[in-house]
C-alpha cells in the first residue's frame, strides 16, 4: 500500500513550522511523501535535508494542485482521506481504508475548500475535537498501520540513533557507505 499527505492551507508566513512537521511526521510513520498545496521552497528543503541524513526515500514535492493531486491518485485507483473532526470516527472506518490499494491523507492549515469533503472518499476524525493536524495524521498513521510503523527502517541513513536508557547515542555513516 502505499501512503501520501496532501497538505493544504498552507501559508508561508505563519505555517512554515508546522507544515515540516507535517512532512516529518508522515515520513516518520510511513508515508513515502508528502504533496504540499503551496509555493515554499524553505519547508521542501528543510525535509529533504532530514531525510538525506536521516535515510529513506521520503519525497516531497510543492506547488501542487490539490484538486489535480486528489484526482490523479483517484484515478490510478487510490482512495483519498481527508482528515477533519467533523467526520466519521477513525476506530469505525480504518479497516475499509487498510483494504484500499493506496490511500493520500488530506490535511488542512486554516479552513479546508468545501469541495474536499465532496472529493474524499472517507472524511474521517480522530475524536471529534479540534486538535492538531500533526497529531490527526500521527493517530491515523499508527492506526493505518497498526503499529507496525514503529519498527520501521530508513535505509541508507548517514546518522541513525542507537536507542539508550539515557543519554544520546548516534551512530554516523559515510553517506557511500550507507
Ligand atoms: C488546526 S485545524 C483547523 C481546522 C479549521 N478550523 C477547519 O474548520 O477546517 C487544521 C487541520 O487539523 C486537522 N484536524 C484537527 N482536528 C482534527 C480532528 N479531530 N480529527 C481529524 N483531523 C483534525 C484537519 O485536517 C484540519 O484541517
Amino acid at each position: 500500500m502505499r501512503v501520501a499527505v496532501l497538505r493544504l492551507g498552507h501559508r508561508p508566513e505563519r505555517d512554515q513550522r508546522v507544515t515540516t512537521h507535517v512532512g516529518l511526521t508522515a515520513r516518520a510513520l510511513g508515508a513515502e511523501g508528502m504533496y504540499l498545496a503551496a509555493d515554499d521552497a524553505g519547508v521542501v528543503t528543510s525535509i529533504r535535508d532530514v531525510a538525506a541524513r536521516w535515510g529513506g526515500d521520503f519525497f516531497v514535492e510543492h506547488r501542487v494542485r490539490w484538486r489535480r493531486c486528489i484526482e490523479e491518485w483517484k484515478a490510478s485507483g487510490g482512495c483519498a482521506v481527508h482528515l477533519t473532526m467533523y467526520g466519521l470516527p477513525v476506530q469505525d472506518v480504518v479497516g475499509r481504508i487498510r483494504a484500499s490499494k493506496d490511500v493520500l491523507v488530506i490535511v488542512g492549515a486554516e479552513k479546508v475548500p468545501g469541495d474536499v469533503y465532496g472529493l474524499a472518499d472517507y472524511n474521517v476524525a480522530v475524536t471529534s475535537q479540534p486538535h492538531s493536524e500533526i497529531a490527526a495524521l500521527a493517530v491515523f498513521l499508527d492506526q493505518l498501520f497498526e503499529g507496525k510503523e514503529l519498527g520501521r527502517e530508513f535505509p541508507g541513513a548517514a546518522i541513525s540513533i542507537e536507542p539508550s536508557p539515557r543519554g544520546k547515542k548516534t551512530a554516523e555513516r559515510d553517506r557511500r557507505e550507507a
